[in-house]
């Protein structure tokens, strides 16, 4: 098969997309098919279509690429891709919406303020939630311009430092706990979930070095959580997938609270990534299928 693997692009998640790209093009290749990669951005439209590949698989992460807009322009090229369409991408892209939809289908979310940098008044602005919080950019992958904050000084930086990456900031409640990830695989209505992983970062929480410095966190598979938070994790995030409306392939990301509270979601993400110290190959593996296995399925599960 004719194979065009986009990467790279010019969101905040670049480096990262450029390592699950080389990934998924060397496992393409290894299975035998034509991989022609692309380093995407707008001016290489044309250069998309004049190749008349089969199938596009979407390496890149973050906005203009997990956020729907390459999808519509798939679309629109008639070019079939590899992972969830428009209103999927776009509603997991952006974490408020998707919490809102997340907590409509019953699952916990933290307690949240939103802020816009238009409306947004330093002197007025008043905490809603009691410290320790965490402050993100709404739609940003990663961990890039996120902050823990303690007190008034850092939850301020905190917010300065969110507004450099998007107009819209997201502060929550932070819950300490375990952080477990769920890969879901599958045909619509009949998504799978892997095993969960249980992650172990060597920093302080599970922040960029972390995800991709590689031995600075630890993945244990299975997660040592009870059966019943493993089994409740597993429905939770099948049911995060058909929630946000997604296709093929999702991971969702949820904090088990030390306190023995129910698991809350955090994020799905509609790309997750294909690095070396990636999640989501980790748990294929653990169910079976060896990365290169891994892809070929994802790519099955599209065109059949
Ligand atoms: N946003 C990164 C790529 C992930 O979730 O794996
Ligand atoms: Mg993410």
């Amino acid at each position: 098969m004719k194979i065009a693997v986009l990467y790279g692009g010019t969101s905040a998640e670049r480096d990262v997309s450029l390592l699950t790209g080389k990934g998924i093009m060397s496992a393409l290749q290894k299975k035998g098919h034509e991989v022609i990669g692309i380093d995407f951005n707008p001016n290489k439209i044309s250069e998309l279509l004049s190749l008349n590949v089969d199938l596009v698989f979407i390496g890149l992460h973050g906005r203009f690429g997990e956020d729907g807009r390459i999808q519509g322009l798939l679309d629109m090229l008639n070019i079939p891709y590899v992972g969830s369409g428009v209103l999927g991408s776009a509603l997991a892209m952006n974490k408020v919406k998707a919490k809102r939809i997340l907590e409509k289908a019953g699952m916990r979310v933290a307690k949240d303020q939103t802020l816009n940098n238009e409306t947004f008044n330093r002197d007025e602005f008043k905490l809603q939630l009691e410290f320790p919080v965490v402050v993100k950019p709404v739609r940003e992958g990663s961990t890039i311009g996120l902050t823990i904050a303690y007190n008034e000084e850092e939850l301020l930086e905190g917010i300065e430092k969110a507004f450099q990456h998007d107009e819209d900031i997201l502060i929550e409640e932070f819950i300490k706990g375990m952080e477990v990830t769920v890969a879901v695989w599958g045909k619509k209505g009949d998504e799978q979930a892997l095993p969960v992983i249980e992650i172990v970062p060597k920093n302080k929480y599970y922040d960029y070095e972390a995800k991709y410095a590689p031995g600075m966190s630890e993945h244990i598979i299975p997660a040592r959580v009870s059966a019943e938070t493993y089994e409740y994790l597993q429905k939770n995030a099948v049911l995060a997938h058909q929630a946000l409306e997604l296709k093929t392939y999702s991971r969702t990301d949820f904090i088990v609270p030390d306190d023995g509270s129910l698991p809350v979601v955090l994020e799905v993400n509609t790309l997750p990534g294909m690095t070396p110290t990636s999640l989501f190959p980790d748990a294929a593996r653990e169910a079976g299928y060896s990365y290169e296995d891994m892809i070929e399925r994802l790519i099955e599960l599209t065109l059949k």
